[in-house]
């Protein structure tokens, strides 16, 4: 495998459900095996020395599916905060969690909120689920925290910039998202990671999440490395060692 891997790869894990319907299985089949691919990932993420991984979970938009499964989607949560407790614990693994995360039920929030604690001082890899998460909400949010600043005078109006904007989002702990993945084939970001996405290598993959295990994760991470990020240069200024010029957006 090619030296150049991701410091940060953001996956937007769709296919579940169809995934089980074209099994005749229920939706949440689907959002049962997903949660293994979400092992198997964030293992081989780990092992390979991803510094953060970032999972999109559940949208802000995913409220107004059916109650019924949200309500087991919510289950399914629960039972993986427990279940891999003890495997965040141990591999050095610092939960984060991005998103309206009071609106998640006491007993997914509770769990989380304990883990994202203990891990805190990890150093082995950040892994961020994006629960209850919309990239426009989490904008507005910023937004306005950043008003408040100015309006009690701890801020100049000018003093919004990209920087402190990037850095009033949840993410701005994190390093820039170098790749987007999108399984199950749609072509859309759906709200997820949009200001962070900015010069992210985007990749659509033909598979439903369920079915997305390490061999095509290694698929992508091989593509990433052949392309060329330019950041709005030109091929010529990034191959020219004599080149002062840097690349501001990386
Ligand atoms: C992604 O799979 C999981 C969530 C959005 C929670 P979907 O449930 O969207 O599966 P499809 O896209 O309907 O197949
Ligand atoms: C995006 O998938 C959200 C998650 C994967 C959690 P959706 O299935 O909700 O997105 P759309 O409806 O196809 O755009
Ligand atoms: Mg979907």
């Amino acid at each position: 495998m090619s030296t150049s891997l991701p410091r940060h790869v953001g996956i937007i894990m769709d296919g579940n459900g169809r995934w089980a319907q074209v099994r005749g299985l229920p939706r949440i089949e689907g959002h049962r095996v997903g949660a293994e691919s979400v092992r198997d990932i964030t293992r081989a993420s780990r092992q390979l020395g991803l510094e953060a991984l970032t999972l999109y979970a559940f949208s802000s938009q995913n409220w107004a599916r059916p109650a019924e499964e949200v309500k087991a989607l919510m289950e399914l949560l629960r039972d993986y905060l427990v279940d891999e407790r003890a495997e965040i614990m141990d591999n050095q693994i610092r939960l984060h969690a991005i998103g309206d995360i009071e609106r998640l039920p006491a007993f997914v929030k509770d769990p989380l909120d304990a883990l994202c604690r203990d891990s805190a001082h990890h150093r082995g890899m950040t892994l961020t689920l994006a629960l209850s998460y919309g990239g426009r909400e989490s904008l507005a949010r910023a937004a306005r925290a950043l008003a408040a600043r100015v309006q009690a005078g701890e801020l100049p109006l000018d003093g919004i910039d990209v920087d402190t904007l990037g850095g009033a989002l949840p993410t701005g702990i994190l390093p820039s998202l170098d790749l987007l993945i999108r399984t199950s084939g749609e072509q859309r970001i759906s709200n997820f990671l949009l200001w962070e996405s900015a010069y992210a290598e985007l990749m659509f993959v033909d598979v439903m999440w369920p079915d997305f295990r390490r061999t095509d994760l290694f698929k992508c991470l091989e593509q990433y490395a052949a392309r060329e990020r330019r950041f709005g240069l030109t091929s010529a200024q990034l191959a020219d060692p004599e080149s002062d010029v840097e690349p501001t957006a990386g």
